[in-house]
C-alpha cells in the first residue's frame, strides 16, 4: 500500500521550490499526498525562521501531533527547512515526538531519512512498541561557510537537479533556483544562518530546467534567489557568467517560454546590463521586487543594508528611466531599535517616492542568532510598532490605488491562476444601469441566452506581467492562458477586467 505524506509549507517561494522537488522525490518512492493530516502516515512542516510568528505556528501544529504519537507510534513527524537548521536537536527536548530534522541545505538526503524513519516506525506500529524512537537531525549550513563552497555547492545542485516534470503539474508557473544562500548579513536576518553561503548553479543547468518546464507547457518561470540580481557563476576556466549574462541566456535558448521573471533583488547590487537585459527582452516581465527595508540613513545603518536611502531612490528612478512601466514592490521593516518617528517619517517618505505597486510591511522581530538581537534592545513598543505598520500599510494603500486608477481603461496580458477567491463578489462592480451587478445574475442571464453554454462562466483571476492581480469573468478552461483583458474598474489591492477580443500591450 503507498504510504501517505502529508506537508505543510511556511514562509518564502524558495521553501515552496523545496518543497515541491521534496514532494517529488517522496512520491517517487511511492509515497502519495494526503490534504488530512490525520490520515498521513508522514507529517513534515516544511518551516520558516525569518520572523518569531512564522516559528509560532509551527510550534502549535508539533504540539497538535503530541497525542497523535502517542496513539499512534507509527506515524513519523519531520521539521525541515529553516527552523529545523536554527534549532538543530533542541527541537527535540521541546517535541520528543519529532522523529527528524533537515535542515534547507540536506534536503537531497531527505527521501532516505523518511525512509529509514518509516521503516523504523511501521515494525514499531506493527510490534504495538512504545518506545522512544531514534531521532534524526541533519544540519549543514554553518559547516558549508566553514567548507569549501565548491563541495556544498555539488550537494546542494542534487536537490534541484532531481526535479521531476510531469505533464499532470500545475504548468501555468513554476520556480528555478539560481542562487542558494546569502552572504549580506543584514543584522535582523536568520537567512545567512540557515541557508548558508551563496552558492551560483551552472548557468547550463538553469537553462536546461527552465527548458524541460517550458517543453512540458510551463508558461511563466520565476528565478529564485534571496539575492537573485546578485548571481555570478564563475565557471572553471576562471570565466564568470554575470546575472545580467544569465538573463539573456535563458530569453534566448528557452523561445518558447512566454514569461520570465526573478526575485529577491538586492538593490545595491544591480548592474545597467540587469537593467537593460529586462529591457531589451520582451518576454522578460517589468516587475522588480527590490525590498528597501527603511528610508532612514541611520537605520538602515544598524540594518548593515549596505546603502542610504538616497542610493535606493536613484536605482529606482534609473529603473524608471529605463523602463517607464516597470513595477516595483518592496519589504519594509518598522520598530527596528531605536527606530523614532523622524526615522518612520523617512520611510514614508521613501514609500511614496518610489510609488511601489505594494510593499509587504512586518513588524521588526529580534531573532536569536542574528547581530540585532545581540547589539540591540528591541526598544520600540509593540503598540508603536503596530501603529507604524498600519500607517505604512496604509500609505502603500493610497499609492497602490493611484497606481491601479491609471490602468483603467487599458489593455493587459494577463496569466491565468485559476478561480478567484473573491467568487461572491463581482467582477464588474457597477452594471450597465448603474447598479451593481451580480456575476450569478449575470450567469443565470447567459445560460439562458444560449441553450447549452460550454463552460460554466466563474469569476477568475490573473496576473499581469507587472505583477498585478486581476478579476474578470471567465471559465475554468482558461487557467494557465495568456490571454488580454481590459481594466474596468480598480481598487489598491485588484484590478477588475474583461476579456477582450483584441490583442493587448504588455502592463
Ligand atoms: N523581523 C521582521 N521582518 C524581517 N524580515 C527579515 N527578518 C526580519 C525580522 N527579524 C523581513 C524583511 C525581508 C522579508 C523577507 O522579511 O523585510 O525582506
Ligand atoms: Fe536576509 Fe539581508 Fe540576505 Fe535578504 S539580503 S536574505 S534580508 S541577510
Amino acid at each position: 500500500m503507498r504510504r501517505k505524506l502529508y506537508l505543510e509549507t511556511f514562509g518564502c517561494q524558495m521553501n515552496e521550490l523545496d518543497s515541491e522537488l521534496v514532494l517529488g522525490q517522496l512520491r517517487a518512492q511511492g509515497y502519495e499526498t494526503v490534504e488530512d493530516r490525520d490520515a498521513a502516515d508522514v507529517i513534515l512542516y516544511n518551516t520558516c525562521s525569518v520572523r518569531e510568528h512564522a516559528e509560532q505556528k509551527v510550534w502549535s501544529r508539533l504540539g497538535e501531533l503530541r497525542d497523535r504519537k502517542k496513539r499512534d507510534p507509527g506515524v513519523v513527524i519531520g521539521v525541515i527547512g529553516c527552523m529545523a537548521e536554527r534549532d538543530g536537536p533542541s527541537l527535540f527536548q521541546r517535541h520528543p515526538h519529532v522523529d527528524l530534522l533537515c535542515g534547507p541545505g540536506e534536503l537531497d538526503k531527505l527521501p532516505g531519512m523518511v525512509h529509514n524513519a518509516s521503516v523504523a516506525a511501521t515494525e514499531r506500529r506493527n510490534a504495538g512498541a512504545t518506545k522512544r524512537e531514534r531521532q534524526v537531525a541533519l544540519m549543514g549550513a554553518n559547516a558549508r561557510r566553514s567548507g569549501t563552497l565548491e563541495a556544498a555547492a555539488d550537494n546542494l545542485e542534487l536537490l534541484d537537479l532531481s526535479r521531476s516534470i510531469s505533464p499532470s503539474d500545475d504548468l501555468a508557473q513554476a520556480y528555478v533556483r539560481i542562487t542558494r544562500g546569502c552572504n549580506k548579513f543584514c543584522t535582523y536576518c536568520v537567512v545567512p544562518y540557515t541557508r548558508g553561503p551563496e552558492v551560483h548553479r551552472p548557468p547550463q543547468n538553469v537553462i536546461d530546467e527552465v527548458r524541460r518546464l517550458a517543453d512540458a507547457g510551463v508558461r511563466e518561470v520565476t528565478l529564485l534567489g534571496q539575492t537573485v540580481n546578485h548571481y555570478h557563476y564563475r565557471h572553471g576556466d576562471g570565466r564568470t557568467t554575470s546575472f545580467a549574462e544569465l538573463l539573456y541566456q535563458v530569453h534566448e535558448a528557452v523561445p518558447h517560454l512566454p514569461r520570465l521573471r526573478f526575485v529577491t533583488s538586492f538593490p545595491r547590487d544591480f548592474t545597467d546590463e540587469a537593467l537593460a537585459a529586462m529591457r531589451d527582452c520582451e518576454r522578460i516581465c517589468r516587475y522588480l521586487h527590490v525590498p528597501a527595508q527603511s528610508g532612514s540613513d541611520r537605520i538602515l545603518k544598524l540594518m548593515n543594508r549596505g546603502y542610504a536611502a538616497r542610493q535606493y531612490t536613484d536605482f529606482i528612478d534609473r529603473a524608471r528611466a529605463m523602463m517607464p512601466d516597470v513595477s516595483i514592490a518592496s519589504d519594509f521593516i518598522v520598530g527596528f531599535p531605536t527606530e523614532r518617528d523622524e526615522d518612520f517619517r523617512q520611510t514614508v517618505e521613501l514609500l511614496r517616492h518610489c510609488r511601489f505597486k505594494n510593499s509587504f510591511i512586518f513588524k521588526y522581530s529580534p531573532r536569536p542568532g542574528t547581530a540585532a538581537i545581540d547589539r540591540f534592545a528591541d526598544d520600540v513598543p509593540e503598540d508603536v510598532k503596530r501603529r507604524r505598520n498600519n500607517e505604512l500599510l496604509a500609505v502603500q494603500q493610497e499609492v497602490s490605488a493611484e497606481n491601479n486608477r491609471q490602468m483603467v481603461g487599458k489593455s493587459v496580458q494577463v496569466l491565468v491562476e485559476g478561480e478567484s477567491k473573491l467568487m461572491a463578489k463581482p467582477a464588474y462592480p457597477k452594471a450597465p444601469g448603474g447598479g451593481v451587478e451580480l456575476l450569478w445574475e449575470r450567469r443565470k442571464a447567459s445560460q439562458a441566452e444560449s441553450e447549452q453554454p460550454a463552460e460554466p462562466l466563474t469569476q477568475l483571476v490573473g496576473r499581469t506581467r507587472g505583477d498585478r492581480v486581476v478579476v474578470f469573468d471567465g471559465n475554468l478552461s482558461m487557467r494557465g492562458a495568456l490571454l488580454d483583458v481590459e481594466i474596468v474598474d480598480a481598487r489598491s489591492l485588484t484590478l477588475f477586467g474583461r476579456l477582450c477580443k483584441a490583442a493587448a500591450a504588455p502592463a
